[in-house]
């Protein structure tokens, strides 16, 4: 099986085989950005089973863009815990890859104050009780594109084998590239062209940061759900784009990997995916396609067997990565390694404590899981 077999990145570093732990956020870091035990813990235990790599929770690159009490990579004061971090990712020797984000318009006010809430235009989000951010300048855009540069080089220097940009879900990168989000009209805004820069700039800062020997990837939403957003042809273009930039890989995000079309950014989590899309055709393959082995293709959502995961990469994609699967079982990739997927585990127990203790999964990430009914299976 194709999952099984060894994959080499554009910049020499190798996965021992195709599976990897997605971004997930704990929620559940210390104020200052620092990771807390327990989160390093959820991570340890999860990585332990033999991932070809394991991407961290986001990190944020600016203070004003901390969308939750997530982890930094902002300053050098957050060298030592980013170690420990990746010491964690690696706890079987995979790769250890670290995330870095800006929240833009979703950043949390009430972490950042509400005056500080900044973006590439003052168009507020859809989400629920979304405040209006005030639009930033160019010299704040170029000293965005910066701290993205600078939170690259601090995961250099923690010993991280690659840095993802998330370019997904909402957040800056996505708002930059979004015309729902991105009514400027100087050089990072106005056309499809120009609502590029950023994302490419952000790109170009983190590659010349890690050098050529390090992983540099891009996270991407492939199309907007809302009828005025951006379609699958343009972020097709944008993928084409990244490629020239020789990344190693792009990720593709989506709730469900047969998924043909987009979750709204005002998603509801109770309705099951399949009754809300209808297939039409791949985005996994329509990007494959465009890639054309340039760099890796990284598919995830709604990977829970090994047949899921070989059905990603008949789609198109080289690499796989699996989110909420690990979250609910820490041994998931050893019990499909070993032929033993009845065993995985569902859901998630009833009693919160239990969820916390049996899972190795922090408290505080336990009250987010379950904050949003329907989004992670419960027994
Ligand atoms: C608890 C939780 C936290 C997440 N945090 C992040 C994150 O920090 N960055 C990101 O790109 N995606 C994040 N995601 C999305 C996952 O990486 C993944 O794309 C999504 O859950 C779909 O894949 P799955 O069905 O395997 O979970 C998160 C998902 C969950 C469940």
């Amino acid at each position: 099986m194709v999952v099984w077999s060894p994959f080499r990145f554009n910049c020499g570093r190798e996965m021992a085989n195709r599976l990897a732990i997605a971004p997930l956020t704990t929620n559940a870091s210390n104020d200052d950005g620092t990771a807390t035990e327990g989160e390093l813990e959820f991570v340890r235990r999860r990585s332990a089973n033999g991932f070809g790599a394991s991407i961290s929770s986001a990190a944020y690159v600016d203070e004003n863009g901390r969308s939750w009490l997530g982890i930094g990579a902002a300053h050098d004061g957050h060298v030592s815990s980013l170690g420990q971090l990746a010491e964690a990712l690696r706890a079987s020797q995979g790769l250890a890859i670290l995330q870095i984000y800006d929240g833009g318009r979703i950043a949390k006010p009430e972490l950042i104050g509400e005056h500080c809430l900044r973006a590439p235009s003052a168009v507020a989000s859809l989400r629920p009780g979304a405040k209006t951010p005030r639009a930033m300048t160019a010299a704040e855009i170029e000293a965005l594109i910066a701290s993205f540069g600078k939170a690259a080089s601090l995961a250099r220097k923690a010993g991280f084998d690659g840095v993802e940009i998330h370019g997904a879900n909402h957040y800056a990168v996505h708002q930059f590239f979004s015309p729902r989000a991105n009514h400027r009209d100087d050089h990072w805004g106005g056309t499809l062209a120009k609502r590029m820069n950023f994302a490419l700039a952000v790109a170009q800062a983190v590659r010349d940061a890690v050098g050529p020997k390090m992983i540099a990837g891009f996270r991407v939403t492939p199309f907007e759900a809302e009828s005025d957003g951006y379609a699958l042809e343009d972020s097709k273009l944008l993928c084409n784009e990244l490629a020239k930039l020789k990344l190693d890989y792009i990720s593709i995000s989506l709730d469900d990997y047969r998924m043909s079309r987009p979750t709204s950014e005002t998603r509801d989590y109770k309705t099951p995916i399949a009754q809300r899309h209808a297939p039409t055709v791949s985005p996994i393959t329509e990007i494959s396609r465009v890639i054309a082995g340039r760099c890796a293709v990284m598919a995830s959502g709604g990977i829970r067997t090994c047949a899921d995961a070989e059905g990603a990469i008949e789609l198109g994609a080289d690499l796989i990565a699996v989110g909420r699967a690990v979250v609910v079982d820490p041994e998931w990739l050893s019990k499909i390694r070993s032929n033993r997927e009845a065993s995985i585990l569902p859901g998630l127990p009833n009693d919160e404590n239990e969820i916390a203790k049996a899972l190795s999964i922090p408290p505080r990430m336990v009250e987010y899981l379950l904050s949003r009914p329907g989004w992670i299976p419960r027994l």
